[in-house]
Protein backbone atom coordinates (compact mmCIF):
# COMPACT_ATOMS: atom_id res chain seq x y z
CA UNK A 1 0.00 0.00 0.00
CA UNK A 2 1.80 3.32 -0.71
CA UNK A 3 0.47 5.53 2.09
CA UNK A 4 -0.10 9.71 2.74
CA UNK A 5 2.31 10.25 5.69
CA UNK A 6 5.61 8.20 4.12
CA UNK A 7 7.73 8.56 2.56
CA UNK A 8 10.00 10.53 4.99
CA UNK A 9 13.53 11.59 4.16
CA UNK A 10 16.32 11.83 7.42
CA UNK A 11 20.34 11.97 6.45
CA UNK A 12 22.91 12.23 9.20
CA UNK A 13 26.36 10.74 10.28
CA UNK A 14 26.44 7.13 11.32
CA UNK A 15 27.51 6.04 15.05
CA UNK A 16 28.49 3.79 16.81
CA UNK A 17 25.36 1.69 18.54
CA UNK A 18 25.78 -1.03 20.74
CA UNK A 19 27.56 -3.53 18.75
CA UNK A 20 24.77 -6.09 19.05
CA UNK A 21 23.99 -5.61 15.62
CA UNK A 22 26.71 -7.20 13.99
CA UNK A 23 27.53 -9.76 17.23
CA UNK A 24 25.03 -11.21 18.65
CA UNK A 25 22.45 -10.70 15.89
CA UNK A 26 24.19 -11.04 13.01
CA UNK A 27 22.23 -8.12 11.29
CA UNK A 28 24.51 -4.98 11.58
CA UNK A 29 22.59 -1.78 11.53
CA UNK A 30 24.01 2.21 11.12
CA UNK A 31 22.85 3.85 13.89
CA UNK A 32 21.77 7.40 13.45
CA UNK A 33 23.30 10.51 15.38
CA UNK A 34 21.68 10.86 18.27
CA UNK A 35 21.28 15.18 17.33
CA UNK A 36 18.85 13.25 13.95
CA UNK A 37 16.87 10.64 16.36
CA UNK A 38 16.21 13.72 18.68
CA UNK A 39 14.83 15.97 15.86
CA UNK A 40 12.51 13.41 14.74
CA UNK A 41 8.78 14.63 15.00
CA UNK A 42 7.46 13.10 18.18
CA UNK A 43 4.36 11.59 16.60
CA UNK A 44 6.88 9.73 14.21
CA UNK A 45 5.51 6.36 14.90
CA UNK A 46 7.89 3.82 16.73
CA UNK A 47 8.54 0.18 14.75
CA UNK A 48 10.26 -1.27 11.99
CA UNK A 49 10.36 0.44 8.40
CA UNK A 50 11.45 -0.29 4.99
CA UNK A 51 12.87 1.57 1.88
CA UNK A 52 16.11 3.29 0.61
CA UNK A 53 19.06 4.37 1.88
CA UNK A 54 22.45 5.67 0.04
CA UNK A 55 26.16 6.04 1.34
CA UNK A 56 28.61 7.92 -0.87
CA UNK A 57 25.78 7.88 -3.26
CA UNK A 58 25.14 4.39 -3.79
CA UNK A 59 21.76 3.19 -3.26
CA UNK A 60 20.63 0.13 -0.80
CA UNK A 61 17.08 -1.41 0.04
CA UNK A 62 17.03 -1.05 3.91
CA UNK A 63 15.14 -2.09 6.93
CA UNK A 64 14.86 0.39 9.52
CA UNK A 65 13.93 0.46 13.41
CA UNK A 66 12.76 3.27 15.37
CA UNK A 67 12.45 2.90 18.91
CA UNK A 68 13.89 1.70 22.50
CA UNK A 69 14.51 -1.99 21.35
CA UNK A 70 12.60 -3.40 23.71
CA UNK A 71 14.42 -6.67 23.82
CA UNK A 72 17.49 -5.16 24.86
CA UNK A 73 15.40 -1.72 27.19
CA UNK A 74 17.48 1.05 25.79
CA UNK A 75 17.11 3.92 27.46
CA UNK A 76 17.57 5.93 24.34
CA UNK A 77 15.32 6.38 21.19
CA UNK A 78 17.42 5.28 18.07
CA UNK A 79 17.27 5.20 14.25
CA UNK A 80 18.92 1.97 12.87
CA UNK A 81 19.31 1.05 9.63
CA UNK A 82 20.18 -2.56 8.23
CA UNK A 83 21.04 -2.20 4.46
CA UNK A 84 20.24 -5.20 2.77
CA UNK A 85 23.43 -6.11 1.62
CA UNK A 86 26.70 -7.61 2.68
CA UNK A 87 29.82 -4.99 3.46
CA UNK A 88 33.11 -5.71 4.78
CA UNK A 89 33.74 -2.52 6.18
CA UNK A 90 31.52 -0.49 8.68
CA UNK A 91 30.08 3.33 7.68
CA UNK A 92 31.39 5.05 11.22
CA UNK A 93 31.52 8.87 10.28
CA UNK A 94 29.90 8.33 7.02
CA UNK A 95 26.77 10.36 6.02
CA UNK A 96 23.97 7.93 5.05
CA UNK A 97 20.63 9.16 3.69
CA UNK A 98 17.74 7.10 4.62
CA UNK A 99 13.75 7.70 2.81
CA UNK A 100 11.60 5.85 4.97
CA UNK A 101 8.92 3.99 2.28
CA UNK A 102 6.68 1.99 4.14
CA UNK A 103 5.63 0.67 7.70
CA UNK A 104 6.26 -3.18 8.35
CA UNK A 105 5.44 -3.37 12.62
CA UNK A 106 5.50 -1.60 15.79
CA UNK A 107 8.50 -2.76 17.88
CA UNK A 108 8.40 -6.09 20.16
CA UNK A 109 9.96 -7.46 22.90
CA UNK A 110 11.35 -11.17 22.84
CA UNK A 111 12.11 -14.03 24.76
CA UNK A 112 14.87 -14.83 23.19
CA UNK A 113 17.95 -13.75 20.72
CA UNK A 114 16.51 -16.08 17.97
CA UNK A 115 12.98 -14.27 17.88
CA UNK A 116 14.46 -11.45 17.43
CA UNK A 117 16.23 -12.58 14.41
CA UNK A 118 13.86 -14.40 13.20
CA UNK A 119 11.48 -11.24 13.38
CA UNK A 120 14.25 -8.96 11.06
CA UNK A 121 14.03 -11.84 8.74
CA UNK A 122 10.65 -11.52 8.84
CA UNK A 123 11.56 -8.16 7.90
CA UNK A 124 13.53 -7.60 5.10
CA UNK A 125 11.11 -10.30 3.36
CA UNK A 126 8.25 -8.06 3.51
CA UNK A 127 11.02 -5.32 2.28
CA UNK A 128 12.09 -7.10 -0.48
CA UNK A 129 8.17 -7.60 -1.16
CA UNK A 130 7.10 -4.20 -0.87
CA UNK A 131 9.91 -2.70 -2.36
CA UNK A 132 9.32 -3.75 -6.00
CA UNK A 133 5.98 -1.85 -6.20
CA UNK A 134 6.39 0.86 -8.67
CA UNK A 135 5.34 4.03 -6.17
CA UNK A 136 8.00 2.67 -3.84
CA UNK A 137 10.78 1.67 -5.80
CA UNK A 138 10.71 4.73 -7.81
CA UNK A 139 11.81 6.32 -4.81
CA UNK A 140 15.29 5.05 -5.01
CA UNK A 141 16.02 7.17 -8.09
CA UNK A 142 15.03 10.45 -5.55
CA UNK A 143 18.05 12.43 -6.33
CA UNK A 144 17.74 13.22 -2.70
CA UNK A 145 20.19 9.56 -2.37
CA UNK A 146 22.12 10.93 -5.07
CA UNK A 147 23.39 14.27 -4.35
C1 LIG B 1 14.54 -4.41 10.87
C2 LIG B 1 14.80 -4.34 12.34
C3 LIG B 1 13.79 -4.67 13.23
C4 LIG B 1 14.02 -4.62 14.61
N1 LIG B 1 13.01 -4.94 15.46
C5 LIG B 1 13.23 -4.90 16.79
C6 LIG B 1 12.19 -5.26 17.71
O1 LIG B 1 11.05 -5.57 17.34
N2 LIG B 1 12.48 -5.24 19.04
C7 LIG B 1 13.73 -4.88 19.50
O2 LIG B 1 13.92 -4.88 20.70
N3 LIG B 1 14.72 -4.52 18.66
C8 LIG B 1 14.49 -4.53 17.32
N4 LIG B 1 15.49 -4.17 16.46
C9 LIG B 1 16.71 -3.55 16.99
C10 LIG B 1 17.79 -4.53 17.33
O3 LIG B 1 17.57 -4.95 18.65
C11 LIG B 1 19.09 -3.74 17.23
O4 LIG B 1 19.35 -3.48 15.89
C12 LIG B 1 20.24 -4.45 17.86
O5 LIG B 1 20.06 -4.45 19.24
C13 LIG B 1 21.57 -3.80 17.54
O6 LIG B 1 21.67 -2.58 18.21
P1 LIG B 1 23.11 -1.88 18.33
O7 LIG B 1 23.51 -1.45 16.93
O8 LIG B 1 22.89 -0.70 19.24
O9 LIG B 1 24.06 -2.86 18.91
C14 LIG B 1 15.29 -4.22 15.10
C15 LIG B 1 16.31 -3.88 14.18
C16 LIG B 1 16.09 -3.94 12.82
C17 LIG B 1 17.19 -3.59 11.87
Amino acid sequence: MCTKTLPYFLSGSVVKGFGRGSKALGIPTANLEDKIVDALPSDFKIGVYYGWASVDAKVYKMVASVGWNPFYKNEKKTVEVHLLQKFENDFYGKQIKVIFAGYIRSEQDFTSEEELINAINNDIAVAEKELQQPCISAYKDDKFLKE
